[in-house]
């Protein structure tokens, strides 16, 4: 129970990352607050970590609303009266020549990868000052480290994500909170099995994989875990 009453809000917490994650911190006695937009999803994920003796509170929440941002952050409080970790793990890949990218497709990317995190963030931090502590993960990707082909508007939104990470980071460290992110590979995701039918899936993460360094994060002492990007790959 390396987590013990420490208030976890996740996002994107009823499938892939997010969801591992979600499982796993609670396994470790945290009381995760569990957010996506898809009610029925978030409630089954709730009810198996209450199942197994653990505490959640799904909140349906849209990261591109920073009002329904705002509100999952004072449900949380409201419920369990602190936030102590916030994991980021909305967000969507795009595969496609960059030439060929429509601005419809451009405007979600920057969206979900990037302006949901950012009213993520903001929205925690007050608290997390008055508490003079607390912990952001920012799931982020190998496309926010290195250009990869195809993936020009995803790799530039990740990127995007590593440098608010890292500036947070700065910005924040005075005040006991620590701003980390984590770059994986491909994670073997139901979305990612289905986007990719024919890859070989062998050398690819699982979801809990990535759980795990977010486990690690949240137990590592302070000195260790500042301002650092996790790669994964
Ligand atoms: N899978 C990979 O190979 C991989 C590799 C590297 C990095 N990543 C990154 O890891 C993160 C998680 O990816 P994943 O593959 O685990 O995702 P996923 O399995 O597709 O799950 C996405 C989650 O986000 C929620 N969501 C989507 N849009 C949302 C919105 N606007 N507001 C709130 N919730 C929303 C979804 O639920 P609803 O649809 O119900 O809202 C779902 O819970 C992403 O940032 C992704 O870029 C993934």
């Amino acid at each position: 129970m390396k987590l013990r009453d420490q208030v976890v809000v996740i996002t994107g917490a009823s499938e892939g990352i997010g969801k591992a994650t979600a499982l796993m911190l609670a396994e470790q006695g945290a009381r995760v607050v569990l957010a996506a937009r898809t009610r029925a999803n978030l409630e089954s994920v709730a009810d198996t970590i209450a199942r197994a003796g653990g505490q959640a509170l799904p909140v349906p929440t849209d990261v591109t609303d920073s009002r329904q941002v705002t509100a999952l952050v004072e449900a949380a409080i409201r419920a369990y009266g602190q936030v102590d970790i916030l994991v980021c793990s909305v967000g969507r890949g795009l595969r496609k020549p960059f030439i060929e990218t429509t601005d419809e497709e451009w405007a979600q990317l920057v969206a979900e990868n990037l302006t949901g995190t950012v009213y993520c963030c903001r929205a925690v931090l007050p608290r997390m000052r008055l508490q003079h502590r607390g912990l952001i993960v920012n799931i982020a990707s190998r496309s926010g480290r290195a250009g990869e082909a195809l993936l020009a508007a995803y790799s530039a939104v990740k990127h995007g994500v590593v440098g608010l990470t890292k500036a947070l980071a700065a910005e924040e460290g005075a005040s006991g909170i620590r701003v980390n992110a984590i770059c994986p590979g491909p994670v073997a995701t139901e979305r990612m099995r289905k986007i990719l039918p024919n890859a070989d899936q062998t050398t690819w993460l699982t979801p809990e994989d990535v759980a795990q360094a977010v486990l690690f994060l949240a137990t590592s002492p302070g000195h260790l875990a500042q301002a650092k990007v996790l790669d994964l790959f």
